[in-house]
């Protein structure tokens, strides 16, 4: 596919290099102050605009003429084999999109999520405990960064905690870009909503009081929601609400012990452990890449540069995140920041459903960590750290810690 408005020789091959770690690629510098409106040839689909600047994707993440929807289930330009569309609300139509918003985000409010956070905090005990009985070196991801989100959306949806195995490895295929075969991701779709029908027809014969009973309860009486979109909602909130929230928590931790000076200022001022944590979000990419792919639905403009009706537009948000024009020394990280308008959580209508959710683990873990375990230390060397390939979000494989 060519672009009949784009300078010849101006397509770029993406992504650029193949970093999946704490880094992004020089590239993106270069685009914010040159190209920030780049026309790139995407792996799967073919080509796309990539936003780099935060302006740019902050409007354009708010612009309904940029649909996640049109570009659901299509052979679109994309970073990956497949994208996060089958996944949850982020490929619904519109009205649909909005209607299941409405129906789950009173789960998810800053108030409800304060309620929560006493038993967040006991659920990170428990597992500090459990490191501190057991004594280091540990792996910091399979004792605290991937259980502690995982116990805590398994309560809030009233599915089994006892189950992370088995959504584990649903979890590791349909977040996959390209560690799994086609055919392997159709099936562990088909089996994943098979498990979740279990959970729905038991939870129908015996409501509780958690959101799963809340939802089937919503699509019984109020035909609020279909039966699909009953698994679909269900499906994400469970894979979203614990896959994003244990990568990203690995990746903090690994970049304030990289630098251990940093893990030694939160540990002398815990206080700090809010705006550290916004911090955090700021610089440790969430996505391999890029997140979903947008279609322009009409023409729009972004930028200085008219997107024409049905061409593909990706954002780095991570880009946006070190955006010079916002953030004063961008490159550098600064735990007591105070000015941060960061997109780690995006924007607009698809704006992270679970972010105060994800805040509030992030800082129960963090300042659990500094206060519990002040000598906390990589077990090897960061550079030695292996990360996910393969995958839509990063992430450690492992955080061999000791302390
Ligand atoms: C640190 C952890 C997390 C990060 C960085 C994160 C980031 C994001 C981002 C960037 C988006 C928007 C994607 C886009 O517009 O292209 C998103 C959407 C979403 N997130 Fe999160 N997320 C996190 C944790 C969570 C948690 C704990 C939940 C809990 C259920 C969750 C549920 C969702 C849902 C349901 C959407 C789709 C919203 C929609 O389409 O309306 N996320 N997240």
């Amino acid at each position: 596919m060519t672009c009949p408005h784009a300078a010849a020789g101006s397509v770029r091959t993406y992504p650029f290099g193949d970093r999946v770690d704490l880094e992004l690629d020089p590239a993106y510098a270069e685009l914010r102050a040159g190209d920030p409106v780049a026309r790139v040839r995407m792996p799967y689909g073919g080509e796309a605009w990539l936003l780099t600047r935060h302006a740019d994707i902050k409007k354009a993440s708010a612009d309904p003429r940029l649909s996640m929807h049109a570009g659901a289930d299509r052979d679109v330009p994309r970073a990956a084999p497949r994208g996060l569309d089958s996944v949850g609300l982020m490929g619904m139509p519109p009205e649909s999109h909005a209607r299941l918003r409405r129906l789950v985000s009173r789960a998810f409010t800053a108030r409800r999520v304060a309620e929560l956070r006493p038993r967040i905090t006991e659920i990170t005990h428990g597992l500090i405990d459990g490191l501190i009985a057991e004594g280091g070196p540990a792996d910091l991801v399979q004792r605290l960064a991937l259980p502690l989100p995982t116990a805590v959306i398994c309560e809030m949806l009233g599915i089994p905690n006892e189950d992370r195995h088995v959504f584990r490895a649903f979890t590791e295929a349909l977040m996959s870009s390209s560690r799994y075969t086609e055919q392997e991701v159709a099936e562990a779709a088909e089996q994943y909503a098979d498990y979740l029908r279990g959970y729905v027809a038991e939870r129908r014969a015996h409501p509780q009081d958690d959101l799963l009973s809340a939802l089937i309860e919503a699509h019984d009486e109020g035909e609020q929601l279909s039966g699909n979109e009953l698994l679909m909602l269900v499906g994400g909130m469970l894979i979203g609400g614990h896959e994003t929230t244990a990568g990203q928590l690995a990746g903090h931790v690994a970049l304030l012990l990289r630098d251990r000076s940093r893990y030694e200022e939160l540990r002398a001022r815990p206080e700090l452990v809010p705006t550290a944590v916004e911090e955090l979000l700021r610089v440790v990419p969430l996505w391999a890449s890029v997140g979903p792919t947008r279609i322009a639905t009409e023409d729009v403009e972004i930028g200085g540069v008219t997107i024409r009706a049905g061409e593909a537009v990706v954002y780095s948000l991570a880009s946006a995140n070190r955006d010079e024009s916002v953030f004063e020394n961008a490159g550098d990280v600064v735990l007591d920041r105070t000015h941060n308008p960061h997109i780690a959580f995006g924007q607009g209508p698809h704006y992270c459903l679970g972010a105060p959710l994800a805040r509030a683990e992030l800082q129960c873990a963090l300042e659990a960590l500094v206060t519990r375990l002040p000598g906390l230390r990589l077990a090897v060397p960061a550079d030695e750290l292996a990360w996910h390939e393969g995958m839509l979000v990063r992430g450690p494989v492992e955080l061999p810690v000791t302390w």
